[in-house]
């Protein structure tokens, strides 16, 4: 090299290449340091957004449901299957009912008492995944249930009656109806929002003492005093269905748990209210369904019912059961702790 001030020039340059290096290296170790815990706080926000109830022999779709608009039934004699069908959910005693024009099946109460808007509201105990999942199997009777089946256990529990012929026109008319409101649902699928919220369980059991103070002041205004419910001017239907006693849901219908009654009364009780603006907390929830399912009903024979006592429901209410916890507790709870036995 001739020039000194060039070799000067060289060694500076390296020097800062090698300054460089180092800084990168060093970035790169710091990067290779955060980005771990990046990934995993990644992980835990998914986590966190996975719904914590997984629906058995169903998978659950990210989009809230919606039911297709009434509007859109087609003008085909299909279409009037569908349209009656919806009629007989809405005013099913009309039809079906002890003065029923069609035939007396039923108590008095209409489908939609319990399945709220024609079965179409989100937390209303909605048709959403009924044509989606059945058939399917359930513990209850041991067996795979058809639309069929399913809509006869209503009316043969809720509704404490007889079950409509299964090739009999409105059997059929509420079948089409099942499959129309349940169309925007593909197969196997139980969109968010279906049926009945989960709640989480009381630390105590549920006290049917409270129940009575808030029936009192929450729901006797409509449902009366005496759970009676009040009849329409005609005397065809209810107006506001009853709650207890001879004309209502019988002893082996989904209400007569205590997480189903409290899951339909937290989001839709006082009616009016939805899962958006719900009117009860959930601790006054559970506190009704004790007060409520402490009163009389009619009785149904479930002795054929259960035939694996294993898949019990934890709240059901009537032994054998498999564990040692007595008919009281799977009644009104605690309930966490028959859970954890039953590993739920
Ligand atoms: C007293 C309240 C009540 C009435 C009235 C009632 N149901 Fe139900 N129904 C329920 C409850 C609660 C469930 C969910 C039960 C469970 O799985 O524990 C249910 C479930 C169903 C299901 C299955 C839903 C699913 O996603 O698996 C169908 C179908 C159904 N009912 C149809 C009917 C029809 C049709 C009528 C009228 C003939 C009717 N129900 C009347 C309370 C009622
Ligand atoms: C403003 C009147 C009103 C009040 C107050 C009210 N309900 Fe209801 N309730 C209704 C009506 C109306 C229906 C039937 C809805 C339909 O057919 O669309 C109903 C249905 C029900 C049902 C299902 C059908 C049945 O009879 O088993 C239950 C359970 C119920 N209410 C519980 C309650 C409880 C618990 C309270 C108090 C927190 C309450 N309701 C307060 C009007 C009311």
């Amino acid at each position: 090299m001739k020039n000194p001030i060039g070799i000067i020039r060289l060694m500076k340059n390296t020097l800062i290449g090698l300054l460089v290096a180092l800084a990168c290296t060093f970035l790169l170790v710091i990067s290779l340091m955060i980005f771990p815990s990046l990934s995993e706080r990644t992980n835990r926000a998914t986590a966190a957004v996975t719904p914590l109830y997984k629906p058995p022999q169903a998978q659950v779709a990210k989009e809230p449901w919606t039911a297709p608009d009434t509007a859109t039934i087609p003008k085909t004699e299909q279409g009037d299957r569908i349209r009656y069908g919806r009629e007989l959910i809405v005013h099913t005693s009309e039809y079906l009912g002890p003065n029923g024009s069609v035939k007396a099946l039923s108590n008095g109460m209409n489908c939609q008492n319990c399945h709220l808007e024609a079965g179409s509201k989100i937390l209303g105990n909605n048709f959403a995944a009924v044509y989606s999942t059945y058939p399917k199997f359930r513990s209850r009777s041991g067996l795979t249930e058809s639309v069929i089946k399913r809509i006869s256990d209503c009316f043969e529990r809720s509704l404490n009656g007889v079950k409509p012929d299964s090739s009999s026109r409105e059997m059929q008319a509420m079948v089409a109806y099942m499959k129309w409101v349940g169309q925007n649902t593909p197969k196997g699928v139980r969109p968010e929002g279906t049926g009945l919220v989960k709640l989480a369980y009381l630390d105590r059991a549920a006290d049917p003492k409270a129940g009575e103070e808030i029936y009192a002041l929450k729901c006797a205004s409509c449902h009366g005093a005496n759970g009676e419910g009040v009849f329409n001017a005609n005397k065809t239907a209810y107006q506001f269905p009853p709650l207890w006693g001879k004309h209502s849901y019988n002893d082996g219908a989904g209400l007569y748990k205590l997480s189903s009654f409290a899951g339909y009364v937290v989001n839709n009780m006082p009616f009016g209210a939805s899962y958006k603006s719900r009117m009860l907390t959930e601790e006054e929830a559970w506190d009704l369904a004790a007060y409520v399912n402490a009163q009389p009903r009619p009785h149904k024979d479930q002795t054929a019912d259960w035939v694996d006592p294993s898949k019990k429901p934890i709240d059901f209410p009537f032994a054998p059961y498999t564990d040692s916890f007595t008919e009281q507790q799977h009644k009104f709870g605690p309930f966490a702790e028959i859970a954890k036995v039953h590993g739920k």
